[in-house]
């Protein structure tokens, strides 16, 4: 799913508020896209050599952090919403990929919406990741997850080769 077209579509219809956390930026690229209409952003970035590549496609008051989304150094109810795109099935365990779920419900103030997507299997898809994490997400169980670790308001929707997902911190 190509960026320009992915973004639009995960984050249909969604308020993101004031202050906004992305987890995973890779090399920023939706990052880049991202700051423009949400300066007040913050990027977790668990590789410290992308996380100095994300910082340099954004404007000086966006934070890009070298941290880990299994352990998000926030407190409780800190941003206004949460976004990770392309990411999850780089978390190398379903248990790591709920606490990163667990981690992004606690830093959401109740009504923040966490909204993502990831990429569906496909033969493709695991070729290109033959030497590289790859801990694909089934989209069919992935409501359920979320609901686990509080999410409400669950929506799931599967294109081919992706799927996006949006949850709501009601408490
Ligand atoms: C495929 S890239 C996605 C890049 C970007 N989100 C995009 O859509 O272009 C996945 C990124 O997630 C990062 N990542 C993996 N596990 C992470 C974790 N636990 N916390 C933060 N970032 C993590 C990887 O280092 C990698 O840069």
């Amino acid at each position: 799913m190509a960026l320009e077209n992915g973004l639009p579509w995960v984050l249909d219809g969604i308020d993101l508020g004031d202050l906004l956390l992305e987890v995973g930026p890779g090399p920023g690229l939706a990052t880049g896209i991202l700051h423009r209409d949400h300066p007040r952003m913050v990027s977790v970035e668990i590789d410290g050599d992308l996380a100095i590549e994300s910082k340099r496609r954004v404007r000086e008051e966006v934070r890009v952090l070298r941290g880990d989304g299994t352990c998000l150094p926030f407190c409780e109810g800190a941003f206004s919403a949460a976004v990770c795109f392309t990411m999850l099935h780089h978390v190398p365990s379903q248990r790591l990929q709920d606490q990163l779920l667990r981690e992004v419900h606690r830093v959401l103030q109740p009504g923040g919406v966490f909204a993502g997507s990831d990429s569906r299997w496909s033969r493709l898809f695991g070729l290109f990741h033959m030497f590289d994490t790859m801990v694909v997400v089934d989209p069919d169980g992935f409501g359920e997850r979320l609901e686990n670790v509080g999410f409400a308001d669950v929506q799931v929707d599967k294109i081919d080769g992706a799927f996006r997902f949006r949850g709501t911190r009601v408490q």
